[in-house]
Order: structure tokens, then C-alpha cells, then sequence
């Protein structure tokens, strides 16, 4: 379990922003390596030494449950020595710049940053000013790479190959970055992508990235292999975007009505949190032979100790080189 099993280290990056530009056995060894924790994860003893000594800092400038939680649990499985920096009562909120907390964050010598932000970019900005790893818990509507990760993980084991499947993601692609970090994996690996969503929820020339667009979900959902729901980001809007949730519901949202036209199989997901009754049924949402919205956080700390290894395992290497 912590041996790197690969003699060719598969991930070559220093951080993990996005998952624009990553190659599929780089997307492959990050998988396996969730692969290796989720039986781990289930026994009563879940605690690894791997990253012992190692300090990992959760940065969340915007609000989040189940993102950092799990990436709390899982630096603190592979032994790390975790701290969550409480934005809110912090200097952020005194004026510092992005640039000072980087400062102050070098000073401190974390091995791993783990940062949200709520503007897209802002994430890359701080991870080319500290000398650490650091992993995108999500930046603005850009991408959100570990979700993602934890999605392809959750169909693979369901489904196998990638490749094969339909993918439709519904909903508000617009204010979405876990649309794009899932387009991007999708593609990445063969699978088809399909997009449903209202016209004014969703980014002009999006058919740019390589998905196929519809603005029905009876169309769209013809004989997917899996079915993937947005929560619609209210806190994002400026404007209004669609009449009203009922009607919202009514075109967009999930029922066992609009199922029926999927493949008998197919996987319901959602990356949380849910807005019931608004894009999804609460039945479909809860229907346990179908949905795997609670896989899907299961696999998210799995997911989230892979990516944690791996970068900091990879500094760890390059320390012992360096070492006299
Ligand atoms: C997503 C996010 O924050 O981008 N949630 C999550 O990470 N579990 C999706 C959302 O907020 O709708």
C-alpha cells in the first residue's frame, strides 16, 4: 500500500490546478492509486504513515463541506499534520493580498497547499508564488479537478472503461468547474460528452471543447450511459437566468420521466450539495440501484489521498536527492 508500485513516476507535474493538459496515463495513475486506498479507507485502522511529518494547509477562501472535509481526512490517513486556515478570521479578510498570504505561507513551510478561491485563475497565481505543492480544491467556474477525479473513479468501478461510455452533463454548465474539469477528464479518456442545459446556462462556443450540445433533456439523455447533475449555483448569478425553480424543474430537472430515456443502467450523479425538487427529483436523487451520490464522496477521500501522495511523496523524493 505504500510502496509506488510504478517505476516511472506517471505524474510529472509540481501541483494539480486543473485537468486541462494532463495525459491519460497520468489520469490512469491517479485513479489507480485512489484504486489502492478505497478498501483502506473502509477498514477500522485507517491511519498510514505515508506523508508522516509532512504538513499540508487547507487555504478554502469560499465556502465548502464535503471538499474540505475530505481532504482533511485524507491528509490526516496518510499521517500528515493538517491544518484548515480559517479564511474568515484570517488577514484575507483584513486586505492582504493573495501575494501576502503566499509570503506568510512560504514562511511556515508547508509541504502541500490545498486552495478553493471563488475567482477563476486566482489558484495558479498563488501556486506560482509559494514554494510548495499546491491542489485546486476548486477555482471560481474554472475547474475543480479532484471532483473530477472522484467522478471517473466512481463510473470506472462501476463501469469499466471510460471510453465507452455517454456521458451527459446537465444543468448550469455557465458557473460550473466541475463541468469543465469533467469535460476535460472525459475527453481526455474517449468517452463521449454530451451537455443539456438551458441556452442561458451555459458558455458561448462550449462546442469548442469537443461536446455535443442540447437544449432538451429528452433528447439529450437518449441512451446515456451516465447521467451527471449540476446544482444550479444560485450564489453565482447576478441576473436572472431562468423564470423560476419551478419552471427550472419542470425542463431540467431529473425524474424517473426524463430517465426513461437513458440506457436501463444508467449511473445518476451529482457532485453535491443538491438542490432537491430543483434539478433533481428527490426519489431519483435518493434511488440507491441507480444514483452514486454517496459513492461519490466515498471516492472523493480516496481520490484526494492519491493526489496528496503523489505530490507529496514526489517532494519527499526530491528532498532525499538533494540531502547531503
Ligand atoms: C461543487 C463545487 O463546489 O464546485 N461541489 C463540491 O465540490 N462538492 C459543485 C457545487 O458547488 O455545485
Amino acid at each position: 500500500m505504500t510502496e509506488n508500485s510504478y517505476d516511472i513516476p506517471s505524474y510529472l507535474h509540481r501541483d494539480l490546478l486543473g485537468i486541462e493538459g494532463l495525459t491519460p496515463p497520468e489520469i490512469s495513475y491517479l485513479l489507480d492509486r485512489s484504486e489502492s486506498f478505497i478498501e483502506h479507507n473502509r477498514q477500522a485502522d485507517k491511519k498510514l504513515d505515508i506523508l508522516h511529518g509532512r504538513t499540508v494547509i487547507n487555504l478554502f477562501f469560499e465556502n465548502s463541506t464535503r471538499t474540505s472535509t475530505s481532504f482533511e481526512l485524507a491528509a490526516l490517513r496518510l499521517g500528515a499534520d493538517v491544518i484548515n486556515m480559517a479564511v474568515a478570521q484570517s488577514s484575507v479578510r483584513k486586505g492582504e493580498t493573495l501575494i501576502d498570504t503566499a509570503m506568510t505561507l512560504n514562511a511556515m513551510h508547508p509541504d502541500i497547499l490545498v486552495v478553493r478561491h471563488s475567482e477563476s485563475g486566482a489558484v495558479k497565481l498563488l501556486a506560482e508564488k509559494v514554494k510548495c505543492a499546491v491542489i485546486s480544491g476548486g477555482d471560481g467556474s474554472h475547474e475543480h479537478p479532484t471532483q473530477a477525479l472522484l467522478d471517473a473513479l466512481t463510473i470506472r468501478r462501476r463501469r469499466g472503461d471510460l471510453s465507452a461510455l455517454t456521458v451527459a452533463i446537465c444543468g448550469d454548465v455557465l458557473h460550473s468547474r466541475v463541468a469543465r474539469s469533467n469535460i476535460h477528464l472525459l475527453n481526455t479518456m474517449g468517452a463521449r460528452v454530451r451537455l443539456i442545459a438551458p441556452r442561458t446556462l451555459l458558455p458561448s462556443k462550449i462546442e469548442a471543447m469537443g461536446v455535443e450540445v442540447f437544449h432538451d433533456m429528452v433528447e439529450g439523455l437518449k441512451d446515456c450511459d451516465i447521467v451527471m447533475m449540476l446544482r444550479l449555483q444560485k450564489e453565482r448569478m447576478a441576473a436572472n437566468f431562468f423564470p423560476s425553480a419551478r419552471e427550472y424543474f419542470h425542463f431540467f430537472g431529473l425524474t424517473y420521466e426524463k430517465l426513461a430515456m437513458t440506457k436501463p443502467d444508467a449511473l445518476i450523479m451529482h457532485p453535491g450539495p443538491m438542490n432537491r425538487g430543483v434539478e433533481i427529483d428527490t426519489e431519483v436523487a435518493d434511488d440507491y440501484g441507480r444514483s452514486v451520490i454517496r459513492e461519490q464522496v466515498e471516492m472523493g477521500v480516496a481520490v484526494r489521498m492519491a493526489c496528496l501522495e503523489t505530490l507529496g511523496l514526489r517532494n519527499k523524493d526530491e528532498a532525499q536527492e538533494r540531502a547531503p
